[in-house]
């Protein structure tokens, strides 16, 4: 993998730093990965869960036919990034948003660390890890702090058979709650998509930031900027099938590469 010794910024890519006004940056578990938040994928493998790949028990299927396992899932999640801090990178990106006239962060991170790292208005295309939301009525829930909600209590992950707490249940209509996020096999929160391809096709420069850019339609936001003209930068230890559309490939981590940006 390059070291930060090895990562030469263009002399063009300096120039359109200086000159651009309109800038979007889409990011993904990379980004995060320097904070100790294991990616999904990446360097050959993929993450799994009991057994099962991590889009199985994150699935829209999954939800219906077993939704106190899901929760348990997305317990371990909060339970591993609740000791977790932003690196460099969700820094370096924060600061971003004073430096260019308009600025749009979209990631596909459900981990809240572009907001710890004091990024405001953060397009989150999957939700977040740290809410709830009634599967009926839609109230959302607040889950940070490991707040108990209901009578549900955190739990330790169970490597045997025995049965799971059943999910918390919404104090407004008595149905159960799901972690607010968005499984494979759901569509994106409306308007959400929406709003992040206008920014795409209005912004002079895109980075891509530490995603497998696997994900539709997520990986298709710097496709629209590239459509629309902008000069698209990777950032990312490997290549991805979004490399041959990008400008530039700066092959490096999130947390070295962003702050010598
Ligand atoms: P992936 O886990 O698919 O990809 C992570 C990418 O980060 C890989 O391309 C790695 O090479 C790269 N990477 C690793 N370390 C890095 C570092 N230090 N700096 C920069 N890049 C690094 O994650 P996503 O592309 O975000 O969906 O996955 C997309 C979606 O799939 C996720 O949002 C999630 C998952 O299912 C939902 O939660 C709905």
């Amino acid at each position: 993998m390059p070291t930060t010794a090895d990562v030469t910024i263009s002399l063009s890519l300096r120039e359109r730093m200086q000159s651009a006004r309109n800038v979007l940056v889409l990011t993904g578990a990379g980004i995060s990965a320097e904070s100790g938040v294991p990616t999904f994928r990446g360097g050959g493998n993929t993450t799994i869960w009991k057994g099962m790949p991590f889009d199985v028990i994150s699935s829209a299927r999954m939800l219906q036919t077993n939704l106190p396992a899901v929760w348990e899932w997305f317990n371990y999640r909060r339970r591993l990034l609740a000791a977790l801090k932003p690196n460099a990178g969700h820094l370096a990106l924060a600061r971003w948003h004073d430096r260019f006239d308009d600025f749009t962060l979209v990631t596909q991170n459900v981990d809240n660390l572009h907001q710890l790292g004091g990024s405001r208005e953060v397009t989150e295309l999957h939700g977040n890890i740290w809410r709830a939301r009634c599967v009926e009525c839609s109230t959302r829930y607040n889950l940070f702090e490991n707040e108990v909600v209901g009578d549900f209590k955190e739990h330790e992950v169970d490597e045997s058979d025995e049965e799971l707490p059943p999910a918390p249940i919404c104090e407004a209509c008595g149905n159960s709650l799901r972690p607010d996020v968005v499984l494979f096999g759901e569509l994106l929160p409306p308007g959400v998509f929406e709003r992040a391809t206008e920014k795409a096709q209005q912004c002079e420069l895109c980075f891509v930031v530490g995603t497998s850019a696997l994900v539709y339609p997520a990986a298709s936001l710097p496709e629209i900027a590239a459509g629309a003209g902008a000069y698209i930068v990777e950032v990312n230890p490997e290549r991805t099938p979004l490399s041959d559309l990008c400008d530039e490939v700066i092959m490096g981590k999130a947390g070295e590469v962003l702050p010598l940006l």
